[in-house]
């Protein structure tokens, strides 16, 4: 089961997609299509994607939470530029230029996971994101596949990101959203990032989806901008506090699995739950809801539960295992903080008083280091680092989150919030970004550079 190679061809293209029921919007797509296409890899075996890139800008290609070399890890400036060659537009510091094609290699040499990959381009990751440019990575290994977890058309990746559409079905970017300006201390509606008025599931606004009345494993992540969302399902089963259960999160499988009567995502934030249709009635449709929404964004997706069926699925009460990154083997701690601060004449977001430059090192770990970092945030700010996954140690003086459990790439900071967060930098020395994932903030220069030595 290891060894040998898999090829991807795809091509970065614009066409139209039928978000909305009957209506053609013009898109910026993976293949032309939204989502781009569901790849699906095992462990150890190389994964090459060979991207093509018909896009009239350029373009950087992102895998998110893989593990991967740092020229095939899509830098900001590391750019594909379009094959037309209409662009002559400025090229940042020292990126590689590559016209047209690119082959990206990943070694797959990490656990079963839900990745996604998406653009990066160094101040038009919000927008290039927002047109289209994301799609899954799913990488699956031995133990995954050993365990009874729904499978098939039961394991249902679930793609959320939220879009406002213009009167003639276009994508409108940016956008207003009503709870933007009422959150406090933000000044304008812009620095809470982009936030659409439709929801999307997997690239249709608000789909519904027949299920049997049989557990589901869904994949949920959350691909928007800017936007977080609390996720329930309405109704809950009747005498069912918690009735969705965690089996893994970014980095893969929990150790055990955990109960609860919501799950909450921030930007690019993945949570795995099992859920159980058979404690509805057949006829009966449930609602996925977000509790962080109000009005049309409260509503996500419903299923409708069509049929009894068989099920020999279970959730074990053991998962994997995960070793917990001993503190006492830390060899250093660092500050980073994130916060809004004026740069020049404007404001800017920062980490540590700096906005993203590609000569910047935040931080140089030794390959092999073992860290601990303290995360300071001014305001929500998703907090993603390439390269590795982290153990959250807790929050401010408080033991981690419900949602902090397993390995983690992407974390949400709330305002004026402190987490402890260990690591390990490993596998790969070289020039990696760690950057806020409210995709504004990214391209507002929340980002910078750690070094691995
Ligand atoms: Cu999901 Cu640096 O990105
Ligand atoms: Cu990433
Ligand atoms: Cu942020």
């Amino acid at each position: 089961t290891t060894g040998g190679t898999d090829t991807y061809d795809i091509t970065q293209r614009r066409s139209t997609a039928e978000i909305i029921d009957g209506v053609r919007t013009p898109i910026w797509g993976y293949d032309g299509i939204l989502p781009g296409p569901t790849l699906v890899t095992r462990r150890g075996r190389r994964t090459v994607v060979r991207h093509r890139n018909e896009l009239p800008v350029p373009t950087v290609v992102h895998l998110h939470g893989g593990h991967n070399a740092p020229r095939h890890d899509g830098y900001p400036t590391d750019q594909i530029l379009p094959t037309s060659g209409a662009h002559h537009g400025p090229h940042h510091g020292d990126g590689d230029l590559s016209r047209g094609t690119r082959s990206y290699t990943y070694d797959t040499d990490q656990r079963a996971a839900t990745l996604w990959y998406h653009d990066h381009r160094m101040d038009f990751t919000g927008p290039s994101v927002w047109r289209g440019l994301a799609g899954l990575h799913l990488i699956t290994d031995d133990e995954e596949r050993a365990l009874p977890f729904p499978d098939g058309d039961r394991d249902l990746p679930l793609v959320i990101m939220d879009r406002s559409f213009d009167q003639d079905g276009g994508l409108r970017y940016p956008s207003v959203d009503a709870d933007l300006t009422a959150t406090p201390g933000v000044t304008s509606p812009y620095e809470a990032g982009v936030l659409g008025d439709v929801i999307l599931v997997n690239g249709t606004a608000w789909p519904y989806r027949e299920v049997d009345a049989v557990r589901h494993r869904l994949r949920l992540l959350n691909a928007s901008n800017a936007r977080r969302y609390r996720l329930r399902l309405d109704p809950a089963p009747d005498g069912v506090d918690e009735p969705l259960v965690q089996v893994a999160s970014d980095g893969g499988l929990l150790a055990r699995p955990l109960t609860h009567p919501y799950v909450d995502l921030a930007s690019a934030e993945r949570q795995e739950v099992v859920v159980d249709f058979s404690r509805y009635r057949v006829g009966q449709r449930v609602r996925l809801v977000n509790d962080f929404g109000e009005g049309p964004t409260r509503q996500v997706m419903e299923f409708r539960i069509a049929r009894r069926a068989k099920d020999e699925s279970h959730v074990p009460s053991e998962l994997s295992v995960i070793e917990p990154l001993d503190a006492g083997r830390a060899v250093r701690e660092r500050d980073m903080v994130f916060r809004s601060e004026a740069i020049g004449d404007r404001h800017g977001w920062t980490i540590n008083g700096e906005p993203f430059s590609v000569d910047h090192i935040h931080a140089a770990p030794r390959l092999g280091d073992t860290e601990i970092w303290n995360l300071y945030a001014d305001f929500h700010h998703p907090i993603h680092l390439h390269l590795v996954h982290f153990q959250v140690l807790g929050r401010g003086t408080k033991k981690p989150g419900r949602f902090d459990h397993g390995w983690k790439d992407t974390l949400d900071l709330r305002p004026t919030e402190q987490a402890r967060i260990i690591t390990r930098f490993d596998g790969h020395r070289g020039k990696y970004v760690f950057h806020c994932h409210n995709l504004e903030h990214e391209d507002m220069m929340m980002m910078g550079n750690f070094e691995v030595r």
